[in-house]
C-alpha cells in the first residue's frame, strides 16, 4: 500500500451483481472495501475493485474522459458517468451502484446501449432525407451559421444512456422513443439539409411512443452530461408537430 493510500478513508461499495446469462445466477448486491486514494474516480474504484478483490465484475469503460459515453451507472440512485464522478462526492464514502435499467443487461454493471440506440437511429431514420443529387464538384450551399451551430449542439450527444435511464415513460414504455431519440429527431428538423416537413416527423413521433409521450419532468435535461437542451427541443417539436394533428 502506497503512503498516500493508507490515509486515504475507507470507502463501501455496494454493488449489483447479477449475470443473466448463467441460469444459477441471482441478483444481489456485494460489499467491497477500499481505501480512497486523492482525485479518485468511480473508474479508478471500480479497476482497483476488480484487480485486488473481484475479478468477475463486469462493468464499461472506453475513454475515462466523458466522451465514449460506455460507463453510464446508476450510482446512489442517479444515473452518471463513472468516469466522471468522484468518491470524495459521497461524504460518508457509501458508494451503491446498480446498472442502468432501460437497457438489455449484459453483466452486473455492463449494458447494451447500443443496440437501444441502433435501434432507435433506424426508428427515427436518423440520416439525411433529401431527393437531391450532390455534384462533389461544387461547393455545397451555405447554411446560417446560428441554424449550424445549433445543430452542432444537439449532435453532440454520446449515447450514454442517462437520459433515457432518468426518464419515466423510457422505463413504463419500453417503446418510447426516449429523450436521446428525441433530440436525434430535433437535430435533423432544424438542418436545411434534410427536406424532411412537419408532417413527415408527425408520421414518425407523432404518438405516445413519441413526443407526445414525454411528461417533462425533466429528468433526462437534469442529468444528460453534456448538458443537451432536451426538455427546450422536446417543447418546441411538440408545439410544432400539434399543428399536424
Ligand atoms: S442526450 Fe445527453 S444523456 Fe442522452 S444519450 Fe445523449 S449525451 Fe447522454
Ligand atoms: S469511459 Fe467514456 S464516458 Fe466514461
Amino acid at each position: 500500500m502506497s503512503k498516500n493510500e493508507s490515509k486515504g478513508r475507507e470507502l463501501l461499495f455496494s454493488i449489483l451483481k447479477y449475470n443473466p446469462r448463467d441460469p444459477e445466477s441471482k441478483p444481489a448486491f456485494v460489499e467491497y472495501r477500499l481505501t480512497e486514494t486523492p482525485g479518485m474516480t468511480l473508474f479508478i474504484a471500480l479497476n482497483k475493485i476488480r484487480d485486488s478483490l473481484d475479478a468477475d465484475l463486469s462493468f464499461d469503460f472506453v475513454c475515462r474522459a466523458g466522451i465514449c459515453g460506455s460507463c453510464g451507472m446508476v450510482i446512489n440512485g442517479k444515473p452518471l458517468l463513472a468516469c466522471r464522478t468522484l468518491t470524495a462526492d459521497y461524504a460518508d464514502g457509501k458508494i451503491q451502484i446498480m446498472p442502468m435499467p432501460a437497457f438489455e443487461l449484459i453483466k452486473d454493471l455492463s449494458v447494451n446501449t447500443g443496440k437501444w440506440m441502433e435501434a432507435m437511429s433506424k426508428r427515427v431514420e436518423s440520416w439525411i432525407h433529401s431527393n437531391e443529387v450532390h455534384d462533389i464538384t461544387k461547393l455545397e450551399e451555405p447554411i446560417d451559421p446560428d441554424v449550424a451551430d445549433e445543430t452542432f449542439e444537439l449532435d453532440r450527444c454520446i449515447e450514454c444512456g442517462l437520459c433515457v435511464t432518468s426518464c419515466g415513460t423510457a422505463l413504463m414504455r419500453p417503446n418510447f422513443v426516449g429523450p436521446a431519440g428525441l433530440n436525434r429527431v430535433a437535430r435533423f428538423q432544424m438542418d436545411p439539409h434534410d427536406k424532411r416537413t412537419d408532417a413527415d416527423f408527425y408520421e414518425l413521433v407523432g404518438d405516445d411512443d413519441g413526443i407526445f409521450g414525454c411528461m417533462s419532468l425533466l429528468a433526462c435535461e437534469d442529468h444528460c452530461p453534456k448538458h443537451l437542451p432536451l426538455q427546450e427541443k422536446i417543447a418546441y417539436m411538440r408545439r410544432k408537430l400539434v399543428a399536424q394533428r
